[in-house]
């Protein structure tokens, strides 16, 4: 089977690569720049340099392959969602040009809002793309990744956690590498047809109280987390809406019920937008002595 990751030096596609490889799998990986590839991967894949914003040159790389890894890569400029549109056109193209059999995209909780979301939209996008095409598609609808808190390495050396959710509401959190092997898995199974939706999130749901407790005893630092001041700042705000889609997800994305079943089902017509609820109160947050996280022990993989 011949198999094609994008991102392969992602959060979640380096993983991807890694887990094809001890499948015993030689993926073709698409990337700007090959040598930004892990050394000990580098002579068990074929590296092709592409941009996936080049829809030409992403239809030349997919050449008879047969199942896709997809991920919209992460935007590097002011306007995701036109970015997003971008890699969606390149990704429809070459499925529908190159009869590509099977593809697994990363998605988001949220996406099945379809709007409101924010940069999310974008991702429901590429979904509803994806459907049209006729694929067989698994949309993994992934929770707010551990790695996102390394963005805020330097406020939390100075002690800082920045809090836009009300402390005491949960969210999917997830560790991309999980997210790996669940994209790696449904990649090589040929157990599966049509449409599917999964859910991938971690072992439990958190609240950003509880990430702070695993914070503060992963790092032993005594000194108080306190959140930051919302700032009507572009990053805060996409922080915010990225987090009201994260903390609910869609009875269809339950981890309780979808977490590893896909409902194998036609595209549904999609539930109408929600309308998003205010953001949460601005908090100070002291967690004080350190505690070890009951859902830490539970097994959630942490950075
Ligand atoms: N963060 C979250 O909590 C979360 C949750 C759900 C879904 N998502 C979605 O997950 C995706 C990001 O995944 P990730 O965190 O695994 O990726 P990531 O670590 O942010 O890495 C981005 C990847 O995109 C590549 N890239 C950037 N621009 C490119 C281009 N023009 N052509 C080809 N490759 C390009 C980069 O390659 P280089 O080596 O060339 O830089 C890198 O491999 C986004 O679509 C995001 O919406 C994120």
């Amino acid at each position: 089977m011949r198999i094609a990751v994008t991102t392969p030096t992602g959060n979640v596609g380096r993983h991807v690569v890694a887990t094809l490889v001890r499948a015993g799998v030689r993926p073709r990986v698409l990337l700007r720049d090959p040598g930004r590839l892990a050394p000990d991967v580098r002579d068990e894949v074929d590296a092709v340099p592409v941009d996936q914003y080049d829809a030409d040159a992403v239809v030349a790389a997919t050449r008879d392959v047969d199942a896709l890894f997809w991920v919209n890569p992460t935007s590097g400029h002011g306007d995701p969602l036109a970015e997003y549109a971008r890699a969606t056109d390149s990704v429809v193209r070459a499925v529908t040009e190159n009869r590509i059999g099977r593809v697994v995209f990363q998605s988001s909780v949220g996406a099945e809002k379809r709007h409101g979301a924010g940069e999310i939209d974008g991702l429901a996008e590429t979904e509803i793309a994806l459907d049209g095409t006729g694929v067989d598609v698994t949309h993994l609808r992934c929770g707010y990744f551990f790695t996102n808190l390394e963005f805020e390495l330097a406020a939390l050396r100075a002690g800082t956690l920045q809090v836009i959710l009300p402390l005491d509401q949960p969210m999917a959190w997830v560790a991309p590498r999980d997210i790996a092997e669940v994209a790696a898995t449904r990649l090589l199974s040929p157990d599966w047809s049509g449409r599917c939706v999964q859910a991938v999130h971690g072992p439990a749901d958190l609240t950003w109280r509880e990430v702070g407790d695993i914070l503060t005893a992963a790092t032993g630092r005594r000194s108080p987390w306190s959140a930051s001041p919302t700032t009507p700042c572009a990053r805060n705000s996409a922080r915010r809406e990225w987090s009201r889609a994260w903390s609910r997800p869609c009875s269809a994305c339950r981890r309780a019920s979808a977490r590893t079943s896909c409902p194998n089902s036609p595209a549904p017509s999609g539930p109408p937008p929600r309308p998003p609820s205010p953001p949460g109160p601005t908090t100070s947050y002291d967690t004080g002595s350190p505690t070890t996280s009951r859902k830490r022990a539970a097994g959630s993989r942490f950075l």
